[in-house]
């Protein structure tokens, strides 16, 4: 019996993700006779019956197209905004699975579709997953797709603005996606010679940023550019947000849900209060150095168009790595990236896991032996 495979893709799109569904699609059809459908929108697709086949002619001219073709959303199967109030639709979309007679259910996402795929996969569903997102931080993998992607518009970004930050004698700050983890800024601030790159692995000290930058002053470069992820803080700010994060896991210890709430209501207005982090950061330098600063936010431009070779490449053959393991009947696994290869990771692995920067990792110390400046 031919098998029945239901896709979808989930949370923030990714460029590779087409490349992704169609090494999927091509490889269960021409390879194994399988039958696909695709769910829009990700797990609300699968809960609404909101789906498309997925034959040669809906696969056919997808590769080099940014986004995805079926949708997406952050939606999650246990807290779903059902007009304004939020449930736990678990249920309803077993019910659909089965209801498709599917035999396994492909997800394409970052950290938090292989959380809700994992807990769909403990209400007895087969479940595989591949790894995307372009913040490269989903545990377990080698590399994600979408990363090699957005690191080459950051990248060029970064040397776009080396020409105006040097003919203005400025400072630019430049917003790099990545809210937990800084591969982005670090690995576009080494490959676009940025002078300074703050991660969130790292709390930085502005004054030691702003030292930096007087000192390349002194030596005659009246100009530095500053790469910094979204989710890097101060010193200060990193003390603080560990702080109610103790105070949170020891409300929630001892079940007391009136203070849970209180002090996720707080760190959420924490969070939302960090957008404007890279514009304070932009202003403190200005004073602390004198220089004039200008501030750049490279936002969704990271996340859009064509993907790289490298994405098409890795995104294709977990694809088709991830059609092999269905043939195989191997489920409740992402398929990661490992070196040339792919290996099926159970999920209980993945789930609740990040990939950050480990501290001696070999991007960090290259970082400092060029002189970047990492803010510490
Ligand atoms: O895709 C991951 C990510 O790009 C993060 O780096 C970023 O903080 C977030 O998505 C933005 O998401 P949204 O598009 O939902 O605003």
């Amino acid at each position: 019996m031919a098998k029945h495979i239901g896709i979808l893709t989930a949370g923030g799109d990714s460029p590779g993700l087409n490349a992704a569904i169609r090494g999927v699609g091509k490889s269960a059809i021409g390879e194994y006779g399988m039958n696909v459908i695709g769910f829009r929108d990700g797990f609300r697709g699968l809960l609404e019956n909101r789906f498309i086949r997925l034959n040669g002619a809906a696969l056919s001219g997808i590769l080099t197209i940014g986004g995805t073709i079926l949708g997406t959303s952050r939606d999650k199967p246990h807290r779903m905004m059902m007009g304004d109030q939020e449930m736990d639709m678990t249920n309803v979309i077993v019910e659909n699975y089965h209801n498709h007679n599917l035999d396994v259910l492909v997800c394409l996402g970052g950290g938090g579709t292989q959380k809700n795929a994992y807990r769909l996969m403990k209400e007895g569903l087969n479940v595989v997953t591949l790894p995307k997102t372009i913040d490269n931080d989903v545990a377990c993998t080698d590399v994600t797709f979408g990363f090699d992607t957005a690191l080459g518009i950051a990248t060029e970004a970064i040397d776009r603005l080396h020409s105006t930050a040097h003919s203005h004698h400025r400072i630019i700050v430049v917003e790099v996606m990545g809210h937990n983890a800084g591969w982005l800024a670090l690995g576009a601030g080494i490959a676009g010679g940025a002078d300074v790159v703050l991660i969130p692995e790292i709390p930085y000290d502005v004054e030691k940023v702003a030292e930096s930058i007087l000192e390349r002053a002194r030596g005659g470069k009246a100009f530095s550019i500053v790469a910094i992820s979204e989710g890097a803080m101060s010193n200060e700010d990193a003390a603080m947000m560990h702080d109610m994060e103790k105070q949170l896991k020891k409300a929630k210890k001892k079940d007391k849900t009136e203070e849970v709430a209180q002090i996720e209501a707080t760190l959420k207005v924490f969070e939302e209060q960090q957008t404007q982090n890279t514009v304070h950061l932009s202003r403190q330098l200005e004073k602390l150095t004198r220089l004039e600063s200008r501030v750049t936010i490279l936002g969704h431009l990271q996340r859009g168009g064509t993907p790289s070779a490298a994405d098409r490449l890795l995104a294709t053959r977990l694809g088709t790595a991830c059609t092999d393991l269905i043939n195989a009947g191997v489920y409740g696994v992402m398929v990661a990236a490992r070196g040339e290869g792919a290996e099926p990771v159970p999920l209980d692995e993945v789930a609740g896991n990040r990939k950050i920067v480990p501290l001696d990792h070999p991007w960090l110390n290259t970082a400092r032996e060029i002189g970047v400046n990492l803010g510490d």
